[in-house]
């Protein structure tokens, strides 16, 4: 895997590049849909390809271990295969849902043992069981087995996870490293920086991560329920420290403001589940600013979601329509929904690389980050 680095915005740390893939090139900065059980809810890997125009995708360990389960996966011949996306993947580590997700979990120097949340049954990850996961399921970046501390959390806590997650990190790469992709291409793995909101823990991790010398480096433990200034000054703080001629990916982030306060800072990947969840309980980004399409309002207006964006989702149907299908509960308001809200976000990141290789990204995002936020 490489990375190209070619363009850097002059008034910010922004920065435009190229990720090459065994499964294709991404543009950087990029927004990347996720697709927990190997489906982006609601979205066809066809309109994922035309209307959305993702360029990558994310998968879970945690759920494609549970369903449909490594027996399934490897007899399909990896993930890719199995849900007819050619284009470039990255898994999650199951270190995030583990805590999210799972029923009763034990974290122990070993792993984290958990119950499922589908059947309770027991199971143990550690290091190298998802590692080895991680080569089953066959994506093309995967993710270090971490510990995504809660917020607030005691410096104590913070410090003793870190260690661990450190720890873990090392396993993780001793195992990656001493096994090959079963599929014939190749994989990549990116360690991942915690530490909380803690500016010394933070610079420790950062630190710790860059001198593995691994092909890309991703941010966790932020976006999760700490004041968005907070986490604008961690991640400043770590992307400072990694390196620059790799690519930074700040995990489960964000609102289109934090994405580009973030790009800004020096991120160059992220992923959220909020354009496809919150399109389904009705919530619209557009470029002109947040639609809540259940409300009265929408009744009667026939302009379509949004006719500045590519794809038929946005410029083919009605606001009003839509309305219309989320108050009758039926299956295509959501679909719609959902295929909009990804197809700005890959507008938004596309439009800041525009921007950056332009050398305007830093007038233009403090536009921008008013006028999307507003409500409309
Ligand atoms: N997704 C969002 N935050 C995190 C994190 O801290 N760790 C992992 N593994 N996934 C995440």
């Amino acid at each position: 895997m490489t990375f190209d680095l070619l363009a850097r915005d002059p008034a910010t740390k922004a920065r435009a590049g190229l990720l090459h893939t065994a499964h294709g090139a991404i543009e950087t900065p990029i927004f990347m849909p996720v697709g927990t059980a190997g489906t982006v809810k609601a979205v066809s890997q066809q309109v994922l390809r035309t209307d959305v125009q993702a360029q990558i995708i994310l998968g879970n360990t945690y759920h494609l271990y549970l369903r449909p389960g490594l027996e399934v996966l490897q007899a399909a011949g990896g993930l890719h295969r199995f849900n007819g996306w050619d284009g470039p993947i990255l898994t999650d580590s199951g270190g995030y849902q583990v805590f999210s997700l799972s029923n009763t979990r034990k974290i122990k120097e070993e792993g984290v043992t958990f119950r499922s949340h589908v059947d309770g049954s027991k199971h143990l990850f550690t290091p190298e069981g998802v590692m080895d996961i991680q080569r089953v399921i066959g994506a093309d970046i995967i993710m270090a087995f971490d510990e995504c501390t809660p917020w607030p959390c005691e410096y104590d806590y913070a410090r003793r996870s870190l260690d661990l997650t450190h720890r873990w990190l090392q396993r993780c790469i001793q195992r990656f490293d001493a096994t090959e992709g079963l599929y014939g291409f190749e994989q990549n793995l990116f360690p991942i920086v915690q530490g909380s909101t803690f500016k010394d823990l933070r610079v420790q991790s950062a630190e710790f991560v860059a001198a593995q010398g691994r092909a890309g480096n991703a941010i966790g433990g932020l976006s999760v329920g700490e004041p968005a200034e907070l986490m604008y000054e961690m991640t400043e703080l770590v992307c400072d420290i990694l390196p620059a001629d790799k690519p930074r990916y700040l995990m489960g982030v964000g609102t289109p403001a934090n994405i580009l306060e973030n790009i800004a800072l020096g991120v160059d990947m992220f992923d959220c589940v909020m354009p496809t969840r919150n399109a389904r309980n009705g919530m619209l980004f557009t470029t002109q600013g947040i639609v809540n399409i259940t409300n009265k309002k929408w009744a009667t207006d026939f302009t379509p979601i949004d006719p500045s964006l590519p794809g038929v989702a946005s410029t083919f149907y009605s606001r009003a329509y839509l309305r219309h299908l989320f108050q009758c509960k039926e299956l295509l308001g959501p679909q719609i929904a959902s295929a909009h809200n990804l197809a700005f976000y890959l507008w938004l990141v596309r439009e800041a690389r525009t921007q950056i290789v332009a050398g305007t990204f830093g007038p233009w995002k403090d536009r921008m980050v008013q006028q999307v936020m507003t409500r409309l």
